[in-house]
């Protein structure tokens, strides 16, 4: 089966979001990425929970939301009420990663715990039975059009081989610097579900895009 595609709004066209929503969809992307950042955990400041809200009616897709926020239990129930289906949290902004995780599945939403490239995925290890997603940082948070991490791909083949083990369910999606050749890399390592801003938006036709990630993951 061939790797899920999540759009990453951050590079999408903001004035005609509507578009590039249905332009996406139709080229058979499986999720929206959105991407919030509050000024703090990253230096840049994106959007919040009104995008979500206001996307929610015009797509189908899942709506996968990254919080990139300090302390993002504050959050929670504002995210999911938008009607966000699945949160991400990071490992780093939280003491309390596995109330946050506990607080998101309280809401009926799909649960991610999220890691940055300098953190172990040992330190996730306690939480795994009970998210319905791990994101892997390929590059470090906070910015669109940064160059894919290649020492992330072990942690990818770690979470894979555990998945196994324990006969966990979970997708593990890769962020940061997914083009063709990366995603095929990270497909190979175990990843089921690739974000793409850049690489999907920046250029022209962003459904050759998409359809040519499906094809380099193609079995
Ligand atoms: C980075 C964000 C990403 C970003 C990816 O902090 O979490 O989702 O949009 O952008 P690209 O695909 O351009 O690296
Ligand atoms: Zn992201």
């Amino acid at each position: 089966m061939a790797i899920k595609v999540a759009p990453s709004i951050l590079s999408a066209d903001y004035i005609n979001l509507q578009s590039d929503i249905e332009l996406i969809e139709k080229a058979g992307a499986e999720f929206v990425h959105i991407d919030v950042m509050d000024g703090m955990f990253v230096p840049a400041i994106s959007y919040g929970p009104a995008w979500v809200k206001a996307l929610r009616p015009v797509t189908d897709m899942v709506l996968d939301v990254h919080l990139m926020v300090e302390q993002p239990e504050r959050y929670i129930d504002v995210f999911a009420d938008a009607g966000s289906d699945i949160i991400g949290v990071h490992y780093e902004a939280t003491p309390h990663i596995h109330r946050a995780l506990q607080m998101i599945k309280n809401k009926g939403v799909k649960a991610e715990v999220v890691i940055n490239p300098g953190t172990a995925v040992a330190l996730i290890e306690p939480v795994l039975h009970m998210v319905d997603q791990v994101l892997v940082m390929t590059v470090n948070p906070g910015f669109g059009g940064q160059k894919f991490l290649p020492e992330t791909l072990a942690k990818i083949t770690r979470l894979a081989e555990i998945k196994r083990e324990k006969g966990y369910t979970y997708d593990i999606e890769i962020d940061g610097g997914a083009n063709d050749e990366t995603t095929a890399l990270a497909y190979q390592a175990g990843a089921t579900v690739a974000v793409a801003g850049s690489y999907v938006f920046d250029k022209v036709d962003p459904a050759a895009k998409i359809a040519r990630l499906k094809e380099v993951t193609a079995d």
